[in-house]
């Protein structure tokens, strides 16, 4: 059996922990990432018969039965991800309906995985099934991207409009824009249900006065499209308060749709 810890999917999770760490997007325990496994990668690493303990997840998701993920754990701190991973971090692979979590691997210090698993999981169930390569789902608190909720209208429209016209690249990076859920108590199946339901249409679900979802199909690509949102939403906090001389137009961002192939969300262009 090889060493876990040399894993791919483990040092990249460990680089990506450390890295969002350092952008100040996952203060004390703020944040979490799931990151969905192959069988067969995780059984070059762990044997998948031995079941350490069973964790309760308090929803339902038949569709996950038997997948396996890397998820964060709650109350961890991304900070020390680097230094205690097997604390940190968790592998588990779900059965019965979603309801429990075999855990294999992980959060040694009789910890369990966060606290938003059910908003990661309902996520996954439906992103999936848009795009089958779709693996992460990562949750963080970006300062400018939740100080933009305190102060910009929470019209999804509106919002990503926002974003789009504050750098010209955001249109082709997040062309179905973000989607925005209310004030939701975290934690629970309701606002895991919610966010679910926001990744119908997009990959980008921000929680107003929290942070934001992100997902996709590896951690460097998920992290990036929430990068390049909150460098959007710092250049709007930088500017919101100054008139505004120029613009991105409507017509400059059907220029872009062109050159790079791709489709602005039906109707949130002029
Ligand atoms: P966890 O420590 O349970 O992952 O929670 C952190 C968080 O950001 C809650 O939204
Ligand atoms: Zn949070």
């Amino acid at each position: 059996m090889k060493n876990i810890l040399e894993a791919p999917f483990m040092v990249e999770m460990i680089r990506t922990t450390t890295n969002m760490y350092d952008h100040g997007w996952d203060e004390r325990n703020g944040g979490n990432i799931s990151l969905m496994l192959e069988e067969r990668e995780v059984s070059e690493y762990l044997d998948i018969g031995n079941v350490l303990r069973t964790i309760p997840t308090g929803f339902t998701a038949p569709e996950l039965d038997g997948k396996y993920f890397l998820v964060t754990g709650t109350g961890r701190y991304f900070k020390n991800v680097q230094y205690k991973p097997d604390a940190n971090l968790g592998v588990v692979r779900l059965k019965e309906q979603g309801q429990q979590a075999d855990l294999l691997w992980g959060y040694s210090e009789d910890g369990q995985f966060t606290s938003e698993f059910p908003a990661h999981m309902m996520s996954h169930v439906v992103r999936m099934k848009i795009d089958p390569a779709n693996r992460v789902i990562m949750h963080c608190h970006p300062a400018n991207l939740l100080a933009m909720t305190f102060v910009h209208t929470l019209d999804e429209r509106e919002f990503t409009r926002t974003l789009w016209q504050m750098c010209t690249e955001c249109v082709v990076v997040f062309p179905d824009g973000v989607n925005v859920l209310p004030w939701m108590l975290c934690g629970t199946n309701e606002i895991g249900e919610a966010t679910a339901e926001k990744m119908q249409t997009a990959r980008l679900v921000v929680w107003s006065l929290h942070g934001i979802y992100g997902a996709g199909k590896d951690l460097d690509e998920t992290f990036g499209l929430i990068e390049t949102a909150e460098k959007a939403a710092e250049i709007y906090m930088k500017i919101a308060h100054l008139p505004r001389v120029n613009t991105i137009t409507d017509e400059q961002m059907h220029q872009l749709e062109k050159r790079f192939g791709i489709k602005a969300r039906e109707g949130y262009l002029d």
